[in-house]
């Protein structure tokens, strides 16, 4: 990006939890260049908890947002058109060269939106990415975001081609690798140091025991009831033969009550409290859990159940088992040559694959190109030089 008399202004936008390890090393890295860039951050406040925002800066490293929208929760057009009315004030009185967004959140695509109507440059990072289901909220977020953005920075191969197929110029497409990865590649070392397995009892005298994660908050396995209890179900049954410890999205737990799905579970409100031997019957299901804790529960379990996105490209580095419980994904790569399966919701399919791990090796595979902890320095790379 040229800007021969002043510095790149760059407004970052972040809204939700998974934006958070997106955007730091990115801040990082330009601000190695301070002649170059001046940077702001703004936090929209899609997710607001402490577990699920504060907790996340606190760990990264990310300087506090120098403005923070407030927007929090409500139905998809509230929550969009609160940042687009919020953050386009910002957009007018700060007069940016660049908004970059990152992911595929409402957030994402509300900045976006707003950015590009204002004639400032959008880069959306992660670009690309295509479930081909357009249920999914975040399908229409990345389709839409891409269309309107000037430059498309790309974690994989396969990302380039869907742009290109879907008309995108080639000269706005930048396979740079992934910023998660980044992330994540930074802080396992801090993650090793963890309490976190000796706290919940999977760790005595060195020895870590087998263990299942799993993570939920997709509205097509948390709203219906039957889909939900079924899952339930079968994560207490695999808890019969090794612990399953389920740190809950706000949502899942919010649905867990709404649909009186309570008895089928144990809530715990302290990560301490947990005792991997004495309650086998019924899952433990715990608050949010913060980033290092978080890698340190992941790079040492047997296997991961999700139905997250970034958590099947982080098993993918770690080379954990992933079994992804959707019936697609926008990051076939995992599959292709990463650790990750997909199973979809049923839960005697969910809990055949799950034995399938208990019970034999699992091969590892190698990890995709540039997925290396160099993505954001190519992403500075290429506005500085474009
Ligand atoms: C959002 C993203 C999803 C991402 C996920 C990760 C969209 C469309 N979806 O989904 O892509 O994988 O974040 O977490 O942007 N809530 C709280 N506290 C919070 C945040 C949310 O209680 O801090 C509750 C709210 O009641 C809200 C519900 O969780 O109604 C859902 O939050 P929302 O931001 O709408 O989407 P997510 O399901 O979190």
């Amino acid at each position: 990006m040229k800007n021969n008399s002043r510095k790149i202004k760059v407004l970052h936008c972040v809204g939700a939890r998974p934006n958070f390890m997106k955007i730091a090393p990115i801040m990082q890295e330009m601000s190695k260049y301070p002649n170059n860039f001046s940077q702001i951050l703004v936090h929209t406040g899609q997710h607001y908890d402490k577990e699920m925002s504060q907790s996340f800066f606190n760990d990264l490293g990310l300087p506090s947002p120098d403005i923070y929208l407030g927007v929090g929760s409500g139905t998809h057009a509230e929550q969009t058109g609160k940042v687009m009315i919020e953050f386009e004030k910002k957009g007018i009185k700060e007069k940016p060269d660049l908004v970059i967004v990152v992911g595929d959140v409402n957030s994402t695509l509300a900045c976006a939106l707003v950015a590009s109507k204002l004639s400032i440059q959008v880069a959306h990072i992660e670009a690309g990415l295509r479930s081909f289901d357009r249920t999914m909220p975040e399908e229409i977020n990345r389709i839409l975001t891409d269309k309107i953005s000037d430059f498309l920075f790309t974690t994989c191969e396969d990302a380039n081609t869907n742009l290109l197929n879907e008309g995108i110029s080639k000269d706005k497409i930048h396979f740079v690798g992934n910023v998660m990865i980044d992330s994540i590649l930074k802080h396992i070392e801090l993650a090793e140091k963890s309490n976190i397995l000796i706290q919940l009892g999977l760790r005595t005298n060195g020895d870590i025991n087998k263990y299942a994660l799993i993570t939920l908050h997709r509205p097509s396995n948390v709203d219906y009831k039957e889909t939900l209890g079924g899952i339930l179900n079968a994560m207490n049954e695999l808890n019969n033969e090794i612990p399953v410890i389920f740190p809950a999205h706000p949502r899942t737990i919010k649905q867990i009550k709404k649909h009186k799905l309570h008895n089928r579970i144990n809530y715990i409100n302290n990560y301490s409290s947990y005792k991997p031997n004495s309650i086998k019957e019924k899952i433990s299901i715990f608050p949010p859990l913060n980033y290092i804790d978080f890698i340190s529960l992941m790079s040492n379990a047997a296997m991961v159940l999700t139905d997250s996105g970034g958590i099947q490209e982080e098993t993918t580095i770690l080379g954990i088992p992933c079994l992804t419980l959707r019936p697609n994904t926008e990051r076939p790569i995992t599959i292709k040559q990463g650790t990750n399966k997909l199973v979809g919701n049923d839960p005697q399919t969910i809990l055949s694959e799950a034995h399938n791990i208990i019970e034999n090796e699992v091969s590892q595979k190698k990890a995709p190109r540039y997925w290396d902890g160099k993505a954001a320095k190519r992403i500075v790379k290429v506005l500085t030089s474009k």
